[in-house]
């Protein structure tokens, strides 16, 4: 990253010439997110030269039918498509069994021809846009091919991109991770969570360690709580295969919630570079206090949305949904309290929730500070003073926005709360970047800070499997999923839970 005038932050154009294999071409992640957004680098000049695109999935296909279909895809996701020409050039198709070792052999052969025809030096990212049981299979087998070694026999770099989920649980994902190891070294593993390519995700890090007011206020001793929750308006959509056996546990907080919360939390690392600032993560990560898996009822509330209506349209409940188990037990909602035992935030909870079909799409972190110790108002105003509120917007707003107590013009004296507030784009005119933009780019340029690494997954899992296990297999579990109605803010009893919490903190 590189600061410019006018706080523009211009773009880090890889200087390495490479390909991008993905395989899962002909799925959704390619045609919604992955070729939207290599276009877009495109647009703003930040593909390296030489750049190509190869496609791998089943589908037998010729290149030019590979290129319309994008072409399709692309102007869907409506970019400006007069750039279109040059690109489609890059893009090139090899159908891929991905079970067959001779397949894989087959495409290494393919890449070496093509490199050497057009002098390049066989820098190569593998991006697995597969459905999670073939990752292992593709994994080894591109090793196996000779295609995950590093500069020999034709090959240069060579990087694999993982999409979540990495397992379904510790022992899973341990399971994955030692067959990835088995072909490619960790510095040439990139396990993507979009979340941490959002702008206003890494902007965490620049308010917190850019600015010399924050820190020290940052702790046990001036923070009372602190709020993170994402949530969406959306249901399951068509992601009922996957999403019925992962629920909203496995989904969003064992990755995007924890990694919002190791942001919050972690202490600065030494210096701004990856493995440092993983470092840093997977002591938050250790520190996360066992959950009390044993009193389940007065820790978490589960929910599930039912049938309702939303903007005046009817919605369908989520066990009617297209793929949807009628009985299903799945929770499409949590609310969670987290403490982390060190000594700056012994005592402080982390509310975290997460939900579908929710009153709005909104991710933000809130750090409430204590209240003033005594209030010298008092007497007119009575003991109440609303205490400080720091709000990171993530999406859709992107912003930050201090609160605090002001005097309301007039003879009278009378508090009322205001609100600074920063909007991320303000002033701002150079590309930004979509999360997708930032993780290809990061991972041609060869960083991998904003990906996770090995032990933060396996620190992951750890601290949500006893959670998850006893959510799934309690005696209560009837009575623990509690039915939410859509576009509301989820089940009434988080509220209730998180008063009751707070007291008990207090
Ligand atoms: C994905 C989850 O990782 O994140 C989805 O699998 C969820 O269920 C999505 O909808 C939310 O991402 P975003 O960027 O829209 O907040």
């Amino acid at each position: 990253m590189t600061q410019a005038e006018g706080g523009a932050c211009l773009l880090d154009r890889p200087t390495d010439p490479c390909t991008i294999v993905i395989l899962g071409a002909s799925g959704d992640l390619t045609t919604r997110k992955l070729l939207p957004a290599l276009y877009s680098l495109h647009l703003k000049g930040g593909l390296p030269d030489p750049f190509r695109i190869v496609g791998c999935s089943r589908t037998p296909m010729t290149d030019e039918q590979f290129r319309g279909r994008m072409e399709a895809a692309v102007g869907e996701a409506g970019h400006d498509m007069t750039a279109w020409g040059p690109f489609r050039e890059n893009l090139h198709y090899r159908a891929v069994v991905y079970d067959s070792p001779g397949s894989y052999r087959d495409l290494a052969a393919w890449l070496r021809e093509v490199d050497s025809a057009s002098g390049t030096p066989g820098n190569r990212i593998f991006y697995l846009a597969l459905p999670m049981f073939l990752y292992g299979t593709a994994a080894r087998l591109l090793g196996d091919a000779g295609l995950a070694a590093e500069n020999s026999g034709g090959n240069g770099w060579t990087r694999i991109v993982v999409e979540k989920p990495y397992g379904s649980d510790r022992r899973s994902a341990a399971e994955l991770d030692s067959v990835i190891h088995g072909a490619f070294q960790e510095k040439q593993i990139f396990r993507i969570d979009h979340y941490l390519a959002k702008e206003t995700v890494q902007n965490i890090l620049m308010l917190r360690f850019a600015n010399a007011i924050f820190e020290p206020l940052w702790n046990r001793n001036f923070i009372e709580h602190v709020d993170i929750i994402a949530s969406e308006t959306l249901g399951v959509e068509k992601r009922a295969g996957y999403y019925d056996r992962a629920g909203v546990l496995r989904d969003m907080f064992q990755n995007h919630m924890l990694q919002l919360l190791a942001l919050t939390a972690m202490e600065p690392p030494n210096r701004f570079e990856s493995d440092s600032v993983h470092d840093e993560k997977v002591k938050v990560f250790k520190s996360l206090r066992p959950f009390p898996v044993k009193n389940l009822f007065e820790n978490i509330v589960l929910g599930q949305y039912g049938p309702g209506t939303v903007d005046g349209e009817p919605v369908r409940g989520y066990r009617q949904e297209e793929g949807v188990d009628t009985a299903s037990m799945t929770p499409t909602y949590a609310m969670m309290q987290v403490f982390i035992d060190n000594w700056r935030w012994q005592g402080v909870p982390f509310f975290i929730t997460s939900g579908k079909r929710l009153g709005a799409k909104l991710t933000e972190i809130a750090i409430r500070f204590k209240e003033v110790p005594v209030s010298m108002f008092r007497e007119t105003l009575g003991d109440h003073i609303s205490a400080n509120v720091l709000t990171m917007g993530i999406q859709p707003m992107e912003h930050i926005t201090l609160t605090f107590q002001a005097k309301s013009p007039g003879a009278k004296l009378c508090l009322r709360t205001v609100r600074m507030d920063f909007d991320f784009m303000q002033g701002f005119s150079g590309p930004a970047l979509a999360a997708y933009e930032k993780a290809l780019l990061d991972c041609m340029n060869g960083d991998q800070m904003l990906f996770w690494r090995s032990d933060g997954i396996d620190l992951a899992w750890a601290f949500m499997e006893p959670i998850i296990r006893e959510c799934e297999t309690c005696k209560d579990r009837q009575s623990l999923l509690r039915t939410y109605e859509p576009g509301s803010w989820g089940p009434p009893a988080a509220v209730q839970l998180k008063d009751l919490m707070l007291q008990q903190c207090r």
